[in-house]
């Protein structure tokens, strides 16, 4: 029988360990990516709310959100008591044979939050499988008689082969192939929209276009669709029956102030919406797509059709239990409000350090507990750090940028016990995202952790990111 690593003994891994067998199993490449930035070296203990422990007996303050999944924070008491006692009364997983309770009920109560009509849920496991089964449902909405699908030029929609044909991002810069038919707008724009859709006009159907899939808030960008293009789009699409996709995959369950994003448009309502990330509560790999009722209806709604998207687990058991939970705490704990003023508090607190640090902020945006700092990076104290590089990271178009923003994530963490990120797309921010859970007096700590970062000015910031890649 080979040797194989017990969970006991993978706890038990120092970092040299981990980092073999990563090196070897996994990704090199990984590892020293990880390690180029300053992390990578310590390891976790456990987590909770917005604390990470780590086994050196540090806390670290979580200001991650982790990517948008942890709105619920890390092991909220009630999103581990739902899968405890799933797992107590050993409910049934995966089966085809039987219908799902959990999904049953989610589908529901989804329905029940959403606006108008959009009452279809289904549920697989990731936010890409969740745009690639709307996009699915649009194309099979027009039973293949449209061929095109069109797309914001800046935009995230994740890294499958189809989530990737329809994502704008320099982040994917290797050139896969893509599905049939994709076509861009520029991001938020309503006259290039239009053009788009003027391109694909046809004398048999009126429009070759199945499909228009939005983000009402990037957050890959930080950018708002704004409010007219958001209506328009509902309208251009409406006249063409164009299925309208809303990807909120990030910006769901309270993120940003609202429910979803575009809940705080009254009377505007999507095709299909998509959602993932926090829907899961921190704990479970589950995302969403809600439809229409038409659309699903003229697709899917009939026996030969019902089963022609699916994959193995699909929010039957656990997962979508998980879920269940991780709604009825969004709603009752009220999370949009709680982002709300947690953004408020950012807002107000972010804008004072741009304030006061002027040649190293160039701009700070966001909304609720999503916010960005968005930092200069002309200096010339770069050039000597450019040089230390690998040539793969200098030929990077956005090295400077990352460099800076990723001096200050080290900083922050190296400095303040304080975790954070940055993001990327045509831009590199500094990513200010906690999660829901997060107080005031933690939000408080953040902030002056920043100003006080930011007051050692970039030359000394980024000497210390080439001390520690040398170092490391
Ligand atoms: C808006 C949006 N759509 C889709 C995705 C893809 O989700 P996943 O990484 O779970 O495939 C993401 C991931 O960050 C996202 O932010």
């Amino acid at each position: 029988m080979p040797e194989l690593i017990t969970v006991e003994q993978a706890e038990r891994l120092d970092t040299t360990e981990l980092h073999e067998l990563y090196a070897r199993y996994i990704s090199k490449s990984q590892v020293s990516l990880i390690g180029t930035f300053g992390f990578g070296r310590d390891l976790v203990d456990s987590a909770e709310g917005c604390w990470i422990r780590l086994q050196d007996g540090r806390r670290v303050l979580d200001f991650t959100g982790g990517i948008g999944v942890l709105n619920h924070g890390h092991n909220h008491p009630r999103i581990l008591k739902a899968r405890q006692r799933f797992q107590e009364h050993k409910r049934l997983e995966v089966h085809k044979n039987f219908l799902s309770p959990y999904a049953a009920a989610l589908a529901h109560n989804l329905a029940a939050l959403l606006p108008g009509d959009l009452n279809i849920g289904y549920f697989p496991s990731s936010g890409s499988e969740a745009v690639e089964g709307a996009v699915k449902m649009a194309y099979k909405y027009h039973e293949g008689r449209r061929g095109t699908v069109l797309h914001a030029d800046t935009s995230f929609h994740g890294k499958l082969l189809g989530a990737g044909s329809l994502t704008g991002s320099p982040e994917l810069h290797f050139h896969y192939p893509k599905i049939p038919g994709t076509d861009s707008f520029a991001f938020g724009d309503i006259e290039s929209l239009r053009l788009a859709l003027s391109r694909h006009e046809t004398a048999a159907t009126g429009s070759d276009v199945y499909a228009v899939i939005v983000e009402p808030y990037s957050a890959s960008s930080l950018r708002a669709s704004p409010e007219y293009f958001l209506r328009e789009a509902r309208r251009l699409c409406d006249e063409r029956d164009i299925v309208l996709i809303f990807d909120e995959v990030y910006t769901g369950w309270g993120k940003t102030g609202s429910l979803f994003y575009f809940m705080r448009y009254p009377g505007l309502v999507p095709d299909i919406l998509t959602t993932s990330k926090s829907f899961g509560g921190g704990k479970s790999s589950i995302s969403g797509y809600v439809a229409r009722e038409p659309v699903f209806r003229k697709a899917y709604d009939n026996l030969s059709d019902a089963t022609l998207h699916s994959t193995t687990y699909f929010g039957f058991g656990e997962e979508a239990a998980t879920a269940l939970e991780a709604v009825a705490i969004t709603v009752e704990d009220d999370y949009p409000a709680r982002a709300t003023a947690i953004g408020e508090q950012l807002e107000r607190g972010l804008r004072a350090i741009a304030a006061k640090h002027p040649k190293l902020v160039d701009r700070v945006e966001g909304v609720g507990a999503l916010h960005g700092v968005f930092l200069s990076a002309g200096s010339t104290a770069l050039d000597a750090v450019l040089k230390r590089l690998p040539s793969s990271f200098a030929r990077d178009p956005q090295v400077r940028s990352k460099i800076v923003t990723a001096a200050v994530v080290g900083a922050l963490y190296r400095d303040h016990d304080i975790l954070s990120f940055y993001g990327s797309n045509r831009e590199i921010a500094l990513i200010v995202s906690p999660s829901l859970v997060t107080g005031e007096e933690e939000v408080e700590r953040f902030l002056s952790a920043l100003d006080d970062v930011l007051g050692k000015g970039l030359t000394a910031l980024v000497a210390g990111l080439v001390r520690e890649k040398v170092m490391s």
